[in-house]
């Protein structure tokens, strides 16, 4: 139930640090993290992995991507299912499928489910509904451990679909003997993870005061980063959009100069994210485009950059899980601006919890 929440969006996202806890729970026991070792075989045999998902889904498999081939040295494409189904492309010798689906259900996953099996090829579904069709088609079946989530947009099911990837990448690592892999502890990063998404939860009203300040009453929003930065600013769009229907993009920093940052105008709200040492100079760089242009700019980062103007101050992690920390405050801002506009929240316009249709 609601318990004391007017809707369940706002209570899901204040449940995120208790799933990654959870998360923690469920996978680890001793050090060792308890993935099968019929899984970690065959997705060792793999020569590239194909992860497939629609949505808020795939925008955590983009940043799956990067802790697999960090973690696990193994190559990663991340495709869109409605894509991916049409036009298979071709495959490697030894691919290995992973499906990223919070209901299990979503029908363009399981039509390229359905085509990959025809191939023989092995897989993954990594899903919420332990029951789901996706988990019972696969050969291998892993849980998010979320809990339900009944709000349309997803929220802790993209948080969990981050630390499940890191805890199989990381578990994939060690079978493989990297060391990338030993020197990481997943299930203190998690732990790490749990404590700043607090820290955020905890500032709404700072947030809420934000979100009125950069959003209300603008017809667009752009979200920039590099790196895993890029993902969580796709991500970020996406909930802006579905929930308070302003018209919003996630961009790589760098591109916007190739044709985008013409719409920038006066006002337009640009929120960064500096997740990544090695880029930061680059993306603060591009900030400073953006603001000679006019626009109102928040840098969302894991360092107190002196001289930005305004900023949301993460708790310094890992950098290659700092996504699941950076998507918060821009959840809230989608949060917030649909309260703000009267939008219904849980249930917005045009859209159902799982898509079964292709
Ligand atoms: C966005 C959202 C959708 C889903 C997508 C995939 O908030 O919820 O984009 O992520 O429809 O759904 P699942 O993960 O159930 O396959």
């Amino acid at each position: 139930s609601k318990g004391t929440y007017d809707n369940y969006m706002l209570k899901e996202i204040d449940e995120q640090p208790a799933v990654l806890r959870r998360i923690s729970e469920h996978y680890y026991h001793n050090e060792q993290a308890s993935i099968s070792s019929q899984l970690l075989t065959a997705l060792q045999q793999a020569d590239r992995l194909y992860i497939v998902a629609a949505g808020t889904s795939y925008h955590a498999g983009l940043v799956g991507k990067q802790l697999f081939e960090d973690l696990a040295d193994v190559p990663v494409e991340v495709q869109l299912a409605s894509e991916f189904g049409h036009h298979l492309p071709k495959l490697s010798a030894k691919p290995f499928f992973v499906f990223l689906s919070q209901s299990g259900e979503t029908a363009d996953s399981r039509q390229v489910l359905d085509k990959v099996r025809q191939l023989d090829c092995p897989t993954l579904t990594v899903t919420n509904v332990a029951n789901s069709t996706l988990a019972r088609e696969a050969d291998f079946a892993l849980p998010l451990c979320a809990g339900p989530e009944i709000a349309v947009a997803s929220t802790k099911a993209y948080v969990a679909q981050i630390a499940v990837q890191a805890v199989i990448a990381q578990s994939l690592g060690i079978q493989k003997g990297l060391n990338a892999a030993k020197k990481i502890d997943i299930d203190n990063q998690l732990s790490l993870a749990a404590n700043a998404i607090q820290t955020i939860v905890d500032q709404k009203d700072y947030l809420k005061q934000l979100t009125h300040d950069y959003f209300y009453n603008q017809i667009a929003a752009f979200f920039i980063g590099r790196g895993n930065g890029y993902a969580t600013a796709l991500e970020a769009a996406l909930k802006l959009k579905e929930v308070s229907y302003i018209h919003a993009e996630g961009f790589a920093a760098g591109e916007l100069k190739h044709g985008t940052i013409a719409l920038i105008e006066e006002q337009t709200p640009v929120v960064a994210f500096v997740l990544e040492k090695s880029t930061a100079a680059h993306t603060r760089s591009n900030v400073k485009e953006v603001l000679s242009r006019g626009a109102h700019a928040l840098i969302i980062s894991k360092k107190d950059l002196s001289n930005a103007n305004d900023q949301i101050v993460l708790a310094d992690i890992d950098e290659r899980l700092m996504p699941l920390v950076a998507i918060v405050p821009a959840q809230l801002f989608a949060y917030y601006a649909a309260v703000e506009h009267g939008n219904d929240v849980d249930q917005p316009r045009n859209l159902a919890k799982s898509v079964t249709v292709e």
